[in-house]
């Protein structure tokens, strides 16, 4: 997927509003042609270089990264470097993601998730994470190498706890966590993020794996115990013994 995104082919801002470039992806899924020019005003204003187009059935049109129920994700290029550039959907459950880049730069204080470089009303610009996904990862991965991650992912799970930022979405984990080569996880996605509601994302991330690979040791008396007193008391030496318990049994 990587190599795709290699080739890409940039157009600046002006470009896009010149060329014949299907820019409805911009304004999805109404396509309304103000809604279009406002993120392209928006896009200018944060200093967006470019974005990154392809061509599918003779029409050139925003390469789209991903798309989620609040946003599309395009690649965009910011003094040079690759960006992810999130841009609010038309029919989003909030008219702004306002919140979301405010829950991100939260996550940011403890490194977690993509780094914030800028945001607007309708856009979200961030480091471009690279990678495949947890899902692919724990199908295609060895069992001692899916504890390695799980690890790192439960330590910033920790982190979120500790600061008070309930991501919202581990329970469901498989696109929302992106495994860079080098072995890095990034936690994607503070569009249902919340500092109200009490943080769950150690449970909600181990409720995951119990899903999915630690499905057979879903009724293992000793993570059941020390996933109900972390849950009653989220202290360290309880996360740690839950940690090393959930990457005992999954290289097991
Ligand atoms: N920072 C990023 N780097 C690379 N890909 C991303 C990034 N953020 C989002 N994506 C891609 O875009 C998809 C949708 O983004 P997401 O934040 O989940 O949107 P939504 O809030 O609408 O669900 C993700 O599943 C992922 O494939
Ligand atoms: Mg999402």
């Amino acid at each position: 997927m990587s190599q795709i995104h290699r080739h890409l082919r940039f157009l600046s801002l002006k470009q896009l509003r010149e060329k014949e470039v299907d820019l409805s992806l911009l304004a999805y899924p109404s396509g309304e042609a103000g809604r279009v020019s406002e993120v392209l005003r928006e896009l200018e204003a944060l200093g967006v270089a470019g974005i990154g187009v392809a061509e599918s059935s003779g029409k050139l049109s925003p390469f789209l990264l991903g798309k989620g129920v609040r946003g599309m994700v395009f690649l965009g290029l910011l003094d040079e470097t690759r960006v992810a550039v999130k841009v609010a959907r038309t029919d989003a459950a909030v008219p702004t993601m306002e919140q979301e880049a405010t829950h991100l730069g939260k996550a940011n204080t403890v490194n977690v998730g993509p780094r914030l470089f800028k945001h607007s009303p309708h856009i979200i610009v961030m480091e471009y994470v690279e990678g495949e996904t947890l899902a692919e990862f724990i199908t295609t991965r060895s069992r001692v190498e899916i504890a390695e991650i799980v690890a790192k992912i439960l330590d910033q799970a920790y982190l979120l706890d500790k600061i008070h930022l309930d991501h919202g979405q581990l329970s469901n984990s498989s696109d929302h966590i992106i495994i860079s080569p080098g072995g890095k996880p990034t936690i994607i996605d503070y569009s249902h993020s919340s500092q109200q509601r009490r943080p769950r994302n150690v449970t909600a991330f181990t409720s995951y794996l119990i899903r999915t690979i630690l499905r057979e040791r879903k009724n293992d008396p000793t993570l059941l115990t020390l996933l109900k007193q972390y849950k009653e008391k989220q202290d360290e030496t309880i996360y740690i013994t839950l940690k090393e318990t959930v990457a005992r049994l999954i290289a097991a």
